[in-house]
């Protein structure tokens, strides 16, 4: 299996790694596949993300897709963070091998279960279909 040298970046010195205390929203999500779980903590002001951190159980593509997908989400807008895709994350990693796709999803989701958390939490009004995934909010 090869990895690209962008995930070989990531994984060995991930961004965003660790907790945030004050967090306004919190995503927790489970790979089905493996069994992996990610946590996503985010910090928002006027529907900016102005801080995320992560952690996760995963495996080395999980690590490296959550440091670029919160690198990525940083400073931008809800409706941004929203929009990526786990594709746009593997392509700005220059790719992954075909059996690593299923970890790149962890983060797009968990992103999109705190901005839900944080939706929930201040009874923000959301389209129940962007949030689409299996939710293992504990
Ligand atoms: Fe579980 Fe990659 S094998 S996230």
């Amino acid at each position: 299996m090869e990895y690209s040298e962008k995930v070989m970046e990531h994984f060995v010195n991930p961004h965003n790694v660790g907790k945030l205390e004050d967090a306004d929203g919190i995503g927790e999500v489970g790979n089905a596949k493996c069994g992996d779980i990610m946590k996503m903590y985010l910090k928002i002001e006027n529907d900016i993300i102005t801080d995320v951190k992560f952690n996760t159980y995963g495996c080395a593509s999980a690590i490296a897709t959550s440091s670029i997908a919160t690198d990525m989400i940083k400073g931008q807008p809800l409706s941004e963070a929203l929009k990526l895709t786990n594709k746009a994350v593997v392509e700005a990693l220059d790719g992954l091998p075909a059996v690593k796709i299923h970890c790149s999803v962890l983060a797009e989701q968990a992103i999109k279960a705190a901005v839900k958390d944080y939706y929930d939490k201040n009874g923000i009004e959301y389209n129940k279909a962007d949030f689409e995934f299996e939710d293992h909010h504990h």
